[in-house]
Order: structure tokens, then C-alpha cells, then sequence
């Protein structure tokens, strides 16, 4: 029989709970320089904590194919076949894998859910070239004029001097000349080795301290922020921007066009999205698992992009967190 649908408000606060298994499963591998296994004990608790969501979904982004960590399937179906609300899902379970390896800030567990359909497909791509900046600047920004005149225009918009943007950037070779044009225009640069999907939702804050996210990261990340930020207000544009040879020879023979800069309502279609990601280690937006006297506390950021509601949790779960 049918379950009956819940609110997106309550869909997304038992949401909740995949994020924060995942994010517990994923706390006794901080620091322990095994990526993989702390990578795959987080899979392991999303795909178990999935089966108690009221949503008959089917993952169309796993994290995985392009480190070949261990995934949830493309394909794979979850939640309850007979829920009401037919959805595509996008998953993360450890955003910042090398930083829950290190046992250094800003890992994070994520997912998205949309509509079934309303997530754009990326095909062979593993990495696109992102721009997000505040809601204020959402239709002003042409993501292909020369990084200084976004920046002028995103001042502009924002009312502010380019002297007081802070851009986040993934430190990565390809973007030494990113940053050498962000500094020459006079903004600063917040430099992270990873989690772009942070950096993405930030810029697309009001007072979060960061004001754009410029740079090329995961495609997968990148339809999740999009997702997260069709629910939150803000821009985020994308371009398909293959980095490896195996890639962009995939891209070429699919037919993509690699110019293209899609719009946010292409890459999310629809703003009926949920999307909740938890504090593996603390960071900019979240903060990470910790354990107190037999308790577990987690951090979620959730958003119900139906009713606009954005909202940061912090729970105090039972004995080892297992929701
Ligand atoms: P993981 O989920 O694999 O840890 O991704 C971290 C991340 O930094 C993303 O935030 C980003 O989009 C992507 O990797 C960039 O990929 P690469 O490190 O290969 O440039």
C-alpha cells in the first residue's frame, strides 16, 4: 500500500538521519589515513539508513566512479518502493575523503534528492567549472566574462568594494592562474585542497564570509550544490570542463559540449529538492561528530527547497550515534 507523502518539511528532517549515520560510520576513520574504509563505512550507513526514508528513490549520482571508491550504484534503487514521492538521488557519502584521512577540517556527508528526472545528467564528466555567487548577484554574472569583471559586477551587485570579495578556490594546479587573476583584481582568495560543495553553498550565503565559488571541481558536487542551491536561493552556473584524457575523449564521443555554461534550473530542474549535509569534522559551514559523556553530537544543515526553509540542527544522538 502507498505510504502516505509527508511535507517536504518532514521528509527533509528524517532525511536527516542518513546524513548523520553516514557521518557517525565515518568519525572512527578521522585521522586514520585510510580514506577507503572510512569512505566505504559512511556508504555502508547511508544505504542502511535509506531504507527508513518515506522516498522510492533511485541513485543517479553515486560519489565513486571517478577516485573508483566504493559507491552506492548508479541505478541502484533505495528508500521504500511503495513511498509516494518518486525521486533521483545524488549522494556524497564523505565530501573531502583526504580530509577524513588526515584528520583535517571540512568533511562533510551529503546528499540531494530531486523529483525523478529533475537532476542533470553528466554523463562521462567528472569535473565541471563552477560559479556560485549570492542570490543578490543571481542573472548578473556572465560566468565567461574575465575573472575581473565578474568580480567589479559581483561588487557592484553586492554593494561592496572587490577589495572585500573572498573567493573560494580548490588549491589545485589548474587554478594557478584563477588565483593569480583574483588576487591581480584586488579579492581574496579562501584556498582549500577540497569540498567544494561547502565553498558552493557558502557563496551562496549572504554573511557566510564567502562570496563566490570560482573554479573547476567534481561534476557530481556540483549537481548536488546545484540542487542545494535551487532549494536556498542564490546562483550556481556550470560548464563541463573534463580534466582527464580518458574523460574528455568519453566527453567528445558523447556529444557534449564542453562551451556550454548551463543554467542552475538546468542542472537542477526543479526546486522541490531536499538536500542535507552533516559535520564529519568541523568547518567552515558545519561542525563535525563529536563524542560526549556516551552521547554522539552531529551537525546538519537541512533544506526543503518546496517551503524555501533552510535549517542547522544539532542533535545529541544515543551511545555510538546509530540512528
Ligand atoms: P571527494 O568526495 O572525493 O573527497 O571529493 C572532494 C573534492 O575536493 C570535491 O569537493 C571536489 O569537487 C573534487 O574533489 C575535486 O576533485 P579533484 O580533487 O580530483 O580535483
Amino acid at each position: 500500500m502507498a505510504q502516505s507523502p509527508q511535507s517536504p518539511a518532514d521528509l527533509v528532517f528524517a532525511l536527516r538521519r542518513v546524513t548523520e549515520s553516514a557521518a557517525c560510520a565515518a568519525f572512527d576513520w578521522i585521522g586514520r589515513g585510510k580514506s577507503k574504509e572510512g569512505d566505504q563505512a559512511a556508504v555502508d550507513a547511508m544505504r542502511k539508513a535509506l531504507e527508513n526514508i518515506d522516498i522510492d528513490g533511485t541513485v543517479v549520482i553515486g560519489e565513486g566512479e571517478k577516485d573508483e571508491a566504493p559507491q552506492l550504484f548508479n541505478g541502484e534503487r533505495v528508500g521504500r518502493p511503495d513511498a509516494v514521492f518518486k525521486a533521483d538521488i545524488a549522494v556524497d557519502p564523505v565530501e573531502g575523503t583526504s580530509y577524513l584521512a588526515k584528520g583535517l577540517t571540512n568533511a562533510l556527508a551529503v546528499i540531494a534528492i530531486a523529483p525523478t528526472g529533475a537532476m542533470m545528467s553528466p554523463g562521462p564528466a567528472f569535473y565541471m567549472e563552477k560559479l556560485a555567487v549570492p542570490p543578490k548577484a543571481k542573472g548578473k554574472i556572465d560566468p565567461s566574462w574575465p575573472t575581473s569583471k565578474k568580480l567589479s559586477e559581483l561588487a557592484k551587485v553586492l554593494g561592496k568594494e572587490v577589495s572585500e570579495l573572498t573567493v573560494f578556490v580548490l588549491e589545485k594546479p589548474r587554478h594557478r592562474q584563477l588565483v593569480e587573476d583574483i588576487y591581480e583584481a584586488g579579492a581574496r582568495v579562501a584556498l582549500y585542497p577540497a569540498g567544494d560543495v561547502a565553498g558552493a553553498l557558502l557563496a551562496a550565503m549572504p554573511g557566510s564570509g564567502i562570496d563566490a565559488l570560482m573554479g573547476t571541481g567534481g561534476t557530481p558536487e556540483g549537481i548536488m550544490s546545484a540542487c542545494a542551491i535551487r532549494g536556498l536561493g542564490g546562483e550556481f552556473l556550470g560548464r563541463l570542463d573534463p580534466q582527464l584524457q580518458t574523460e574528455t575523449k568519453a566527453v567528445e564521443e558523447a556529444g557534449l559540449d564542453t562551451a556550454r555554461w548551463y543554467k542552475l534550473e538546468e542542472l537542477a530542474l526543479s526546486q522541490d529538492v531536499l538536500f542535507c549535509a552533516t559535520g564529519i569534522t568541523t568547518g567552515l559551514m558545519l561542525e563535525g561528530v563529536e563524542r560526549i559523556n556516551g552521547q554522539t553530537k552531529v551537525q546538519t544543515l537541512m533544506i526543503a527547497g518546496a517551503t524555501r526553509e533552510r535549517q542547522v540542527i544539532t542533535s545529541y544522538l544515543p551511545a555510538k550515534g546509530a540512528p
